[in-house]
């Protein structure tokens, strides 16, 4: 590893959270190879995690909290690693499960598990939409004893690593980062920064589906998505056991979820606030929403390098084949 981990220790604790001992979750200032600093949340296996402004005490005890929550019949779970396309799956999904057409006042940060305290999940109306960008080991142990839809969302690695560069470059609350791409592109192929690594990441996900094979689990990448909406609306609306689809109704769907229709939506709607976390004039959630974006960052020694560390690193993930032609 290329970069230094700088000293400077904020906090640390050693918790009892309903009787599970979780040790050493921390929030720490580290600096990037160039020595510009960025904070995060770190467990005791060093997986990063953004900051979560909702959760008041301590994270650990939120990650126990999540682990033992309750989930209901009829509650879908959508999984993905951040700048997947989260939000849009979450638009598509909300009108999907409410049979509506319209937006719904839920956003995804309401519905996150990762950063929404635990008795306000609980206090939701079902059904519920619930999202996480958690590692399938912190998800709640409910979801697989109760057999709650899943629905996992990839993307290409090389554009996550561009929008999410994009996203915490702007962005002053969770994960901020103002270092350059050079070093950032570093510390995403090492899995450094918030959630770890996206190989780690995918593989837990491969492991889950070989763990439950009968699980009801649906898989969508953007890049599909971007292909053929109207394909992907179709698939997610007989995965969630819809007997009936109406073209038209599929049909207002993808249009509402449009990338240009939906930003506009939803930047002078329900996510206008958010405006205030970002720089100004900074593009927030909806930036460009295209498929190989990549190609106009990454430099012909970078591109060598993510696939030469990328194909060591994911030979045995299956999942992979669902994503590997966009590479
Ligand atoms: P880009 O930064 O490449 O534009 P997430 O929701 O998981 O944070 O993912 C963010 C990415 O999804 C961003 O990608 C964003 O522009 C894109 N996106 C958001 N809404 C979209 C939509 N309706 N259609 C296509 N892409 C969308």
């Amino acid at each position: 590893m290329r970069y230094e981990l700088c000293s400077l220790y904020l906090f640390s604790t050693g918790v009892m959270c309903d009787s599970l001992q979780l040790s050493d979750m921390a929030v720490r200032e580290r600096l990037d190879r160039s020595g510009v600093p960025y904070t995060l949340y770190y467990d005791n296996t060093g997986l990063a995690y953004p900051i979560q402004p909702q959760v008041k005490g301590d994270y650990a005890c939120h990650l126990s909290d999540v682990k033992n929550m309750n989930l209901r019949e009829g509650d879908v779970i959508q999984l993905g690693y951040p700048k997947s396309g989260n939000h849009w799956l979450f638009e598509i999904l909300t009108m999907l499960v409410y049979h509506s057409h319209d937006y719904t006042h839920h956003t995804l940060g309401n519905n996150i598990i990762d950063g929404v305290p635990v008795d306000e999940l609980d206090s939701m109306t079902s059904p519920r939409v619930l999202v996480s960008h958690l590692r399938t080991h912190s998800l709640p142990k409910q979801l697989f004893d109760k057999k709650i839809k899943i629905v996992l969302v990839l993307r290409n690695p090389k554009d996550v690593l561009i929008s999410l560069y994009a996203f915490v470059s702007s962005i002053h609350i969770c994960a901020p980062y103002r270092g350059s791409f050079d070093d950032f592109f570093e510390m995403f192929l090492s899995g450094t920064f918030a959630h770890g690594s996206w190989t780690e990441y995918t593989r837990e996900c491969d492991e889950m589906l070989s763990r439950h094979p009968t699980h009801p689990i649906h898989i969508v990448t953007y890049e599909d998505m971007k292909q053929d909406p109207v394909r992907e609306v179709k698939r997610l609306c007989k995965f969630l056991g819809y007997k009936e689809i109406h073209d038209e109704f599929v049909l207002n769907v993808v249009q509402k979820t449009d990338f240009h229709i939906m930003s506009h939506a939803l930047n002078s709607g329900k996510l206008a606030s958010m405006k205030y976390v970002f720089d100004e004039g900074a593009p927030g959630l909806f930036r460009k929403g295209t498929v190989g974006e990549w190609r106009n960052w990454f430099s012909e020694s970078q591109n060598e390098n993510f696939d030469r560390i990328f194909q060591s690193e994911t030979k045995d993930i299956r999942l992979i084949d669902r994503i590997r032609q966009y590479l």
